[in-house]
């Protein structure tokens, strides 16, 4: 059966890690949406590989695709195939040919829409130019990896993009769109890259009853639908989108990933968030650091209201835990059960200003005392038994089993049930 990963939370659940690990049963592997806003850092023996675009799976060997609704940036898949092909022999990449790209420009604008925001309602983007190289698709002015065969449509375009918005780059002292230069480093590019690209109708074709895994970026809660708007990123991150980004009809079965806290990069409404002493030692202990812009994340206890929302609009088969290693020796921990005692059902999760109101208490929380160390992974049962415990009752909350279990960052740290 084929698989998707879905993110259940703000992103950097670990999906790196876990699309490594289960590729190995998979012909190909599937990127649907998002960018190089994503990071992924897989350590496998002694060499760590640090991915944006290109799926973990590639490490594998396993053929990887990326699909139309990813946004691509020239330079940095460039300069990241580059990379993999020194450590991995002949690695196989697709690009589907209707990918619209990411330009200069589009990082220009990023910056420029933060700016113009003021402090608390700054998004806090990745600046890697995501939410304008989307804008740019819906307005029907994106340039697609098809047309950089013709060095007339990408000028004529590039004409268009250029009345549009040189006026703003202008009013904000930023440069203006060189057609020239533009246009020669899109040749180049494609010099460099076009064995590589495809149409739709290729890959369907040559993974005709083959198993696919789908790899989502980001996470359920940075929707731009569903999450908490404005502070979303800029595509549907949840697994319906899976049809539309990859261009594959197929079913799938839906792993959705979370790690045994939670973590939040940039700004939005974040109820579990802790700012205190273990906040901090978490943060510390689980390395939460942006693999993407080097940020500090925000660190807070696992909130299992919003991620039984996360289940549902995924439609969640079964779940993978990541991290729960990070919470070791703690003398307790904490899962948020309701909000202000109001249920999943009740919450508006597509809302910031109504999640913002959210401040928990006590009576949101259930405790659950320390499990100290983690020694033996080598199968569920002998983990300690409070740590089963914690398990069993997010099962119980969400109604799904947990049936992967990563405590750590190497493939032999991972348990299947
Ligand atoms: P953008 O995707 O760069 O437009 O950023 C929009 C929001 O999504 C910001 O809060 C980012 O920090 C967040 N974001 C984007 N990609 C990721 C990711 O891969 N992990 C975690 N947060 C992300």
């Amino acid at each position: 059966m084929n698989k998707a990963v879905i993110g259940l939370q703000w992103g950097d659940e670990g999906k790196g890690k876990i699309v490594d690990y289960l590729s190995d049963d998979f012909d190909l592997v599937v990127r649907y949406q998002g960018g190089n806003n994503a990071g992924h850092t897989v350590i496998v023996d002694d060499t760590t590989y640090k991915l944006n675009l290109i799926p973990s799976g590639v490490i594998r060997g396993k053929i990887c695709y990326l699909g139309q609704g990813v946004v691509l940036d020239p330079y940095h898949f460039y300069n990241e195939y580059n990379q993999i092909t020194k450590k991995i022999d002949n690695p196989m990449v697709y690009l589907s040919s209707n990918i619209p790209l990411i330009l200069e420009y589009h990082k220009q604008l990023d910056k420029i829409n933060e700016l113009i925001l003021k402090n608390e309602k700054k998004i806090g983007t990745t600046s890697k130019g995501i939410g304008p190289a989307y804008q740019d698709k819906v307005g029907r002015k994106s340039i697609k990896l098809y047309d950089l065969k013709s060095k007339y449509v990408i000028e004529e375009k590039l004409h268009t993009i250029k009345k549009f918005y040189d006026p703003i780059l202008e009013s904000f002292d930023e440069s203006k769109i060189n057609i020239e230069k533009t246009v020669q480093e899109l040749l180049n590019f494609y010099d460099l890259v076009k064995e590589l690209i495809v149409d739709n109708s290729f890959i369907k074709k040559k993974f005709i009853n083959k198993k696919i895994l789908f790899e989502g970026a980001q996470g359920a809660l940075l929707d731009l639908d569903h999450g908490s708007y404005p502070f979303v990123t800029s595509s549907n991150t949840v697994s319906s989108n899976i049809v539309i980004g990859s261009a594959i009809q197929v079913d799938y079965k839906t792993v959705g990933i979370f790690k045994a806290y939670a973590t939040r990069v940039g700004n939005g409404p974040f109820p579990s968030e802790l700012f205190d002493d273990v906040g901090d030692y978490i943060a510390k202990k689980g390395v939460e650091i942006g693999t993407v812009t080097k940020r500090k994340r925000r660190c807070g206890w696992l909130d299992l209201v919003s991620l039984k929302y996360s289940c549902e609009i995924n439609r969640v088969d079964e779940l993978c835990m990541t991290k729960a290693d990070v919470l070791n020796n703690l003398s307790e921990i904490k899962v948020c059960k309701s909000y202000n005692l109001k249920k999943y059902e009740d919450v508006n999760f597509s809302e910031s200003y109504s999640l913002d109101a959210v401040s928990l208490d006590d009576e949101d929380f259930e405790l659950f005392p320390s499990w100290g160390e983690v020694k033996d992974l080598s199968k569920f049962e002998n983990l300690p038994y409070n740590l089963k415990k914690f398990i069993s009752y997010i099962e119980e909350y969400l109604s799904i089993p947990i049936k992967i279990i990563s405590l750590g960052p190497e493939r032999n740290q991972t348990i299947i049930r």
